[in-house]
């Protein structure tokens, strides 16, 4: 026999940053973030995950190719979603799985992305919010979200914040142990839904930093990233969480696009310094701040993980469409910049 469970998770995209951690193994971060969880059906991961008697090993194929699942995130995860296993039944197939059985039997992962790898979206946030939701169904754990967003911050930091939709604060915690790092959701999606966002594909380039290695040589060697994370942060998780509650998008904004840049700086100030983006990105950045200015008040707010893709939070459908004009105009795809498409929605361009 064989029993298997299908889960999809979306990614998240931060709009007050997750940078540094204050321990390796548990990934524990030293400043508390919030983000926004993309629709369902875009930039998202499929995983199905399958027992069988007849499994030998535990075994993972990332977009139809085969990955170790030796790496210590992986392994973190495995084992705590083991030891909190039940009892599974289905009578129709006459399958019974004990909770003892959970530590001798076998699991085969199998996960996709609906976007490009390479492109440096369809994140890691995804993948282990997914593997670790989709495992959880399979071995009837009956932890809450919260207790899973705990196992899927061990796979990757920023996944714990994509097992709720809308928006969502990953709380740092100050427990040794992690046990109070967990994602908590401040409003659901259907809150603040006229806001919509659109992906600008700079570079479909992997990076040259990865997030891990980046915010390691951050933490050892940048001297603003103490006062970002004890000053700054701090005070900006609460007015953030008071322009979501109010939706009010001219703080909501002010506070997004001041983040993604103070992120940037402490990659800047990071030495050797590290460069996510690139003279496109800065110049989409141009772009926004100028028509934002001219406006009056804030239509679009802008923000960058680690890489040159730009995301764009528009107010409202109407300004999301003179941003795709505008964006179309200076930033043709294909043209001598190097920018590629555009998500927006469910449409690439
Ligand atoms: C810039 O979650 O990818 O996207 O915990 O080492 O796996 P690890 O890092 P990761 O870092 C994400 C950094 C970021 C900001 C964010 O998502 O908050």
């Amino acid at each position: 026999w064989v029993l298997m469970v299908t889960a999809q998770t979306p990614t998240n995209i931060a709009v007050i940053k997750y940078w540094g951690k204050r321990d390796e193994n548990l990934i524990l971060p030293i400043n508390d973030s919030i983000s926004v969880t993309l629709d369902p059906q875009h930039l998202c991961t499929t995983t199905s995950v399958a027992v069988s008697p007849t499994f030998t090993h535990d075994r993972m194929w990332l977009n139809g190719k085969e990955i170790s699942l030796s790496g210590g995130r992986y392994q973190n995860c495995l084992r705590e979603l083991r030891a909190r296993a039940s009892d599974v039944e289905d009578e129709e197939k006459g399958i019974k799985i004990t909770k003892k059985d959970w530590e001798k039997l076998h699991l085969h992962i199998a996960s996709y992305n609906n976007f490009p790898t390479a492109a440096g979206l369809a994140s890691s946030a995804a993948g282990f919010a997914c593997l670790v939701f989709s495992l959880a169904k399979l071995m009837n754990v009956k932890e809450d979200h919260s207790k899973l967003s705990a196992i899927a911050r061990q796979g990757s930091g920023s996944a714990c914040r994509s097992l709720y939709g809308g928006f969502v604060k990953w709380i740092m915690g100050k427990e040794e142990n992690g046990s109070d790092s967990i994602a908590v959701q401040l409003a659901d999606e259907k809150h603040w839904d006229d806001l919509v966002i659109i992906i600008a594909v700079v570079s479909s380039r992997q990076k040259e930093t990865s997030s891990t290695s980046g915010m390691r040589e951050t933490v050892e060697t940048s001297m603003l990233i103490e006062h970002r994370a004890k000053e700054v942060v701090p005070r900006r998780i609460i007015q953030m969480e008071k322009a979501i509650k109010d939706l009010d998008f001219p703080s909501f904004a002010r506070l997004t696009c001041s983040d993604s840049n103070q992120f940037h700086a402490v990659c800047l100030d990071t030495s050797p310094p590290i460069f996510y983006m690139n003279d496109t990105s800065h110049r989409i950045i141009s772009c926004v701040e100028k028509w934002n200015r001219f406006e009056g008040t804030p239509q679009v707010a802008y923000t960058f993980d680690a890489g040159p893709n730009a995301v764009l939070i528009a107010r409202n459908r109407k300004a999301a469409a003179l941003l795709l004009q505008r964006l179309l105009f200076y930033f043709p795809p294909q043209s001598d910049t190097d920018l590629n498409s555009y998500v927006i929605g469910d449409k690439s361009i």
